[in-house]
């Protein structure tokens, strides 16, 4: 066998995103495209800014002496610091471009902390239902994946994680807007969370990090205000992307921003910058660094989703699906009418639809639909939802 035993294992217990996607595939070659109503794969369905493409034209027509070369592991520093700016704007707070650490994607911010933080054995904290790909960055840096539950509205539960913490844990890994829910933890929660983790660290005698993956961060509806973790945790490190709120998921250019307020923020950074490198990123994608460098004031059109969540919310509520209202991100998280989510998802699919059942994401019970699609899509969904909602006697509203 050519293969590691672990990848081996992984590869078995496989994503159910993938198997969904596969089985779609199938399908499409089957039905049509056009016939598949394919919710299973959260792909940004629009195209970047204008302002992105102006930039890209003008730097195509006048490149920069040199600008295809190697760089610093942490990125350009123009680039930093056109990112510091943005947060101090936002928080108040004294970063510097030394506290910005540019990334392949969130996913690589994501393994560069891991990298950095992480000896053999420690923990990380995960709040579920989780975007499964976290399992594999903690274990790719020899990290368990400590898993807590959430109350039933998807809101933090923090006598769970108060419960979790021991001397091995070394961060709390929070994503809001969260994936798969959409829900938005509250200022309330991240305070209260805070003084938990601040409390934490005196008993146990070691720093717990709060890591906030904020990959949908501009994804925010109803007006609300996404709240600021850096000014409720002073060790707190942000990882994000550009995947999503400038839909660039395939150019891979993200960033991780370490609160000035951390204990050693210095070291940290430098433990950022060295996994960037010897994990093999050596530096996030230069082009695409000049770009956003331009566009941390720019996002796409957030109404667009928001218009989807409306219309595939309340048409689900009315044929009686049980769901909490996401406020960010593109996905729902209905329950499913049955306790068994692959068989539902099966039901679904005889319909020609496909979504992702709980299980994939640590919460069987429910499944996962990801509205970044046309809305042709979702109103030829409809009828087959309504349907399987029929089956099971829903009531509708
Ligand atoms: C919760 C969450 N975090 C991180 C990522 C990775 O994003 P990126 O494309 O920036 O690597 C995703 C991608 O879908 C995600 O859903």
């Amino acid at each position: 066998m050519a293969i590691s035993t672990k990848v081996k294992g992984s590869l078995e217990s496989a994503s159910w995103i993938r198997k969904m996607f596969e089985e779609g595939e199938e399908m499409k070659r089957l039905h049509g495209d056009k016939n598949v109503f394919d919710f299973s794969l959260g792909n940004p369905d629009l195209e970047p800014p204008s302002l992105f493409k102006k930039k890209l034209k003008a730097l195509a027509d006048a490149p920069i002496s040199g600008m295809h070369r190697y760089m610093p592991n942490s990125g350009y520093s123009e680039t930093r610091k056109a990112i510091a700016d943005y947060i101090v704007e936002e928080t108040g707070l004294p970063f510097t471009e030394h506290h910005i650490v540019m990334t392949v994607g969130a996913a690589g911010g994501l393994n560069i902390i891991f990298k950095a933080i992480l000896d053999r054995g420690d923990e990380v904290i995960v709040p579920s239902p989780y975007f499964m790909e976290y399992r594999f960055y903690i274990d790719n840096c020899g990290g368990v994946i400590r898993l807590v539950e959430t109350h039933e509205d998807f809101s933090l539960n923090l006598t769970a994680i108060e419960k979790a913490i021991h001397e091995k844990t070394k961060a709390v890994l929070i994503n809001s807007p969260n994936n798969p829910t959409g829900v938005i933890y509250d200022v309330e929660s991240l305070k209260k969370l805070g003084s938990l983790l601040e409390k934490k660290s005196q008993e146990i005698g070691q720093r717990i990090h709060i890591v906030s993956d904020e990959a949908y961060r501009r994804l925010v509806f109803d007006k609300i205000s996404l709240p600021n973790l850096f000014q409720h945790y002073p060790h707190t490190l942000r990882v994000t992307s550009h995947s999503k709120d400038l839909s660039l998921a395939g150019e891979r250019i993200g960033y991780v921003a370490v609160s000035p307020l951390c204990e050693e923020t210095e070291e940290l950074v430098s433990a950022l910058v060295f996994a960037n490198r010897i994990l093999g990123f050596v530096n996030a994608p230069a082009l695409m660094q000049r770009l956003v460098a331009a566009l941390q004031r720019n996002s796409v059109d957030v109404r667009y989703y928001e218009e989807k969540r409306d219309l595939f919310y309340d048409a689900l509520r009315s044929y009686g699906y049980q769901i909490v209202k996401p406020q960010g991100a593109f996905y729902l998280f209905p329950k499913t009418p049955i306790e068994d989510d692959v068989a539902f998802v099966k039901d679904l699919q005889s319909k020609r639809i496909l979504t992702v059942p709980g299980r994939g994401f640590g919460k069987p019970g429910h499944f996962r639909i990801a509205y970044s699609v046309d809305k042709k899509v979702i109103e030829g969904a409809l009828p087959g939802f309504k349907e399987v909602a029929e089956k099971y006697g829903l009531k509708g509203r």
